[in-house]
Formats: C-alpha cells, sequence, structure tokens
C-alpha cells in the first residue's frame, strides 16, 4: 500500500453521533484519502477497500427500502409499509429513500407535481413515527452514486433480464392510458437494484410485488462479482486461503465446495459458509475470496440481498375495495377528525345486514378488517357476538373503531404539524440524511469503479 494512503476510522464529518449518543455500533468512515487525486493502480487497491468496506458494515444488519412520492400516505401506506418500518428502525440500521428519480419512470409527463408529493411524503414518514437520529432518510436524487451505479450495471446486465420481470408487462397492461414503452421504463427495476446495491444492504422490505426486483438484483449482483470479483490469480490466491485454515476445515471446506458446485447442494453451500464464518485466524479479505470461491466465482464486491417480505396487512378502503388513492377510498394520515367521524360512520358494512335485526358476518365486511387492526381482543369477542346475532348495530359496532383510529391519528396529526409549520426542519432532515447516505455510497462507487478498472483519475 502507498504510504501515502491511510484508512482512517474516524467520525465522518458532520456524523450525527458527535452531538447524541449513537444507539447503534456505527463506524463512520472519513471518505476524504479517497478523492486524492493520485496516481494508483486500482487492482492493489480493491483489496484494502473492500477489507476496508466489509468491516465497516456489515450487510445483514442493513435496510433499504423506498417509496415513491406518491404525497400525502392514508392507512394503507401505515398498515402495509411504514408501521413495519418504524419497528425496523429500531432493530437495523435503516436507509430509507424517497424514489423520486422512480417517479419518472412512470409519470415523466408530470415531473412538476413531484415536489409537493416529495414533502408531503416525508412528513407523513415523520408523522408515522420514523426518527432520523434511528433511520437515515434521504431523497434519491440527492445521491447522484444511484444514478452511476445504475449506468454501470446497465453495462452487464441481459436485455432479456429486464424484460421478464413481471411487473414490465403487467404494468403496461394495467397502465394503458400512460406511455410506458421508454428506456427508462424497462430499465426501472435495475435502478432499483442499484439503490439496494449502491449501499451493500442485506435486507429489503418489500411487498409481494417487488419481491421479483430484489430477485434480479441479486442476479445483477452475482453477475457484477463474478465479472469483476476476480482478482489476477484468484484461484491461487484462494488456495493460499484454504491452507491457512486448520487440516480438519481445509477438508470440509474442500468437500462442501465440490458437493455444492457439482450437485448444487444449498446446504453444503450454508454450511460451508458458517464453516468459514467461524475460523479465527482468517483475514477478512481471504474469508470474503473463499466465500467467493465457494460459488466458484471470485471475490464477492456486492453483496446479494434478500427480501424482507412484509406481511402486508389488507386494509379495505370506505367502499370494501383496497385503500388506494386512485379509488378515493381513503382515510388519510393527517385526516381531520370530523373527517375521520364522518368516513368511518358512512362505510359499508356487512350487505347482509341491511336492516338492525338482521344478523351479520364479520368476515364479509371491511369495518371488521379495520378492527382486526385496530381492537383488542374484548372489543374484537364483542362485535363478532354482537355482530352475529344482531345484538349490535353497525353504528355501535364502529364506535369504538373511530376512537382508536382517532388516537392513533391525533398522535400522527400532532408530529405532523410541527413540520408543517417549519419546512425548513424537515429539508433539514432529508439534507443531513441525504449526505449519510451519499457518504456510503460514494464508498461502494470507488470499490466499483476500481474492481472495473476504472479507478483511474
Ligand atoms: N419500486 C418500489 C415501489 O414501486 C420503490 C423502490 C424503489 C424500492 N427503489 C427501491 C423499494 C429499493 C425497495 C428498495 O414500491
Ligand atoms: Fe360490520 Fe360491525 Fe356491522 Fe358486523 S356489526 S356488519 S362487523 S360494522
Amino acid at each position: 500500500m502507498p504510504a501515502s494512503w491511510s484508512l482512517t476510522l474516524r467520525r465522518a464529518k458532520g456524523c450525527r453521533a458527535e452531538r447524541e449518543p449513537c444507539s447503534r455500533v456505527r463506524l463512520c468512515y472519513d471518505p476524504r484519502p479517497f478523492s486524492r487525486p493520485e496516481p494508483r493502480s486500482s487492482r492493489f487497491l480493491v483489496d484494502q477497500i473492500v477489507e476496508f468496506v466489509l468491516k465497516a458494515n456489515n450487510a445483514e444488519r442493513r435496510i433499504l427500502s423506498g417509496m415513491r412520492p406518491t404525497g400525502r400516505l392514508h392507512l394503507g401506506h401505515y398498515h402495509g409499509v411504514l408501521r413495519n418500518w418504524v419497528k425496523l428502525q429500531h432493530e437495523f440500521e435503516c436507509f430509507f429513500f424517497v424514489a423520486d428519480w422512480h417517479a419518472l419512470t412512470t409519470d415523466y409527463a408530470e415531473s412538476l407535481d413531484i415536489e409537493q408529493s416529495v414533502w408531503d411524503m416525508v412528513i407523513d414518514w415523520l408523522a408515522a413515527g420514523l426518527n432520523p437520529g434511528s433511520a437515515t432518510l434521504f431523497i434519491q436524487s440527492r445521491v447522484p452514486e444511484h444514478a452511476e451505479l445504475h449506468l454501470l450495471l446497465s453495462m452487464i446486465t441481459p436485455l432479456g433480464w429486464l424484460e421478464r420481470v413481471p411487473s414490465y408487462k403487467d404494468q403496461q397492461a394495467k397502465l394503458k392510458e400512460k406511455d410506458l414503452t421508454t428506456y427508462g421504463f424497462l430499465g426501472y427495476p435495475l435502478l432499483q437494484s442499484a439503490d439496494i446495491l449502491v449501499y451493500r444492504a442485506g435486507k429489503v422490505p418489500v411487498g409481494a410485488d417487488q419481491v421479483a426486483h430484489v430477485e434480479l438484483t441479486r442476479e445483477v449482483a452475482r453477475r457484477f462479482n463474478f465479472l469483476y470479483g476476480r482478482e489476477p490469480g484468484f484461484e491461487d490466491a484462494a488456495e493460499l486461503a484454504i491452507g491457512r485454515m486448520g487440516k480438519k476445515s481445509q477438508r470440509l471446506y474442500r468437500d462442501l465446495r465440490k458437493r455444492y458446485l457439482e450437485q448444487g447442494d444449498g446446504e453444503a453451500l450454508e454450511r460451508a459458509r458458517a464453516l468459514l464464518d467461524e475460523q479465527q485466524n482468517l483475514s477478512l479479505a481471504d474469508r470474503e475470496r473463499l466465500t467467493g470461491y465457494l460459488e466458484g466465482g471470485g471475490r464477492l464486491l456486492l453483496p446479494e440481498p434478500d427480501a424482507l417480505l412484509t406481511e402486508s396487512a389488507k386494509v379495505p378502503g370506505l367502499d370494501g375495495e383496497k385503500m388506494s388513492k386512485s379509488y378515493g377510498n381513503t382515510i388519510s394520515l393527517r385526516e381531520v377528525p370530523e373527517e375521520v367521524d364522518r368516513k368511518v360512520r358512512t362505510m359499508k358494512t356487512d350487505p347482509a345486514r341491511a336492516r338492525r335485526t338482521d344478523p351479520g358476518d364479520p368476515e364479509q365486511c371491511p369495518v371488521w378488517s379495520l378492527h382486526k387492526l385496530y381492537s383488542d381482543a374484548d372489543t374484537r369477542d364483542w362485535v363478532v357476538e354482537g355482530c352475529t346475532t344482531a345484538g349490535i348495530g353497525c353504528i355501535d359496532c364502529k364506535r369504538p373503531l373511530i376512537e382508536s383510529i382517532q388516537q392513533d391519528l391525533a398522535a400522527m396529526r400532532q408530529r405532523a404539524r410541527q413540520y408543517e409549520e417549519q419546512p425548513e426542519l424537515v429539508k433539514a432532515i432529508i439534507a443531513e440524511g441525504s449526505e449519510h447516505a451519499r457518504d456510503q455510497a460514494k464508498e461502494t462507487l470507488e470499490v466499483v469503479r476500481s474492481a472495473m478498472g476504472l479507478g483511474y483519475r
């Protein structure tokens, strides 16, 4: 390593932890040495960088997810996505972003509307309980590295992979009124891959409709690692690394690798990975090398993420259909109390209960779906009993529900108010989040460029 190169572990400039106690174990990295304009051998450096990045970031603990800026959010977004994010922010290192470029892939003609939607959505995130002290909140377009990685990955992504993503044909069929024959629309799942890989996130909370995109991300990462994760003499280096393990482990490793490579035995792969984890005397670079060697390819530069499938609570709208802005059947997170009251009171119920004396079946009633989200066990028992025996009327049934929703939303409205009154506060949160996100993304691009042989300056 050239003497002038130092990979320092110190808190990055502007790190929040300087001002607040940091609840997460966070290694902050000062990116300055990387921008030194010095000739250097990119191949030579990549080892150092990889080792460093792997040390500083534990992919398994890092979560990334994004949402298109759709403007004000409603209960469907809350129970389907946000509530889960709020929970995750305390358990993982979370990056949540506004996918504003993604909005352009379908709504390029209405791009002027994006801005208002962005800020409305961020305020709702904060209102719902996302905490900028726990999660990094940012806007995609403020981190241009997403675009650079997207471009570089586009070079290695076969056209067929994108054409086969189910949402490509589905959306074109569904959104007939929109022109979706663009290059950007075809590439949007790859942009999503770049969103994920640029943070080396290990887990991606998504709904079922997005799992195919995470799958594509894994394939792209694998291809990238295969193409660029090789170093000259990789096999020799891997063999040397094997020799650094104990005799028993060496034999086991070879055996498991063979079973995986020859028979595709996934369990053998898992066991071999576990074996590597247990090795005390392997350097991180060797460990990565041997992980890559297991799968026949090079080292793991971009980790393959897993989808974290959100068991999405289906939230019915006022008419019993799925709650959605396009159906006009929503209760928004900042709905005023009178409207919440009115909307739930006029909400559809089981059609069998045409008269007060007709018994009903909660399973046929959208109000019941909301009770499942908002009411305790006693109230729910009371609903089932009262509904099926006509012991209570629908208005009675809705009363405790309205109260719980009001309670929840009152807290959100209150949190939202301070941000509505001080938009500069929202902008500051996003500026800080975007800066932190960008620092992370820059590190990845250093590695990616170097690995591809583009590290020259
Ligand atoms: N495509 C996602 C959606 O439409 C949003 C998104 C963009 C996303 N990039 C992402 C989600 C990365 C998870 C990870 O809902
Ligand atoms: Fe629905 Fe409640 Fe009326 Fe039964 S009593 S139909 S669950 S609103």
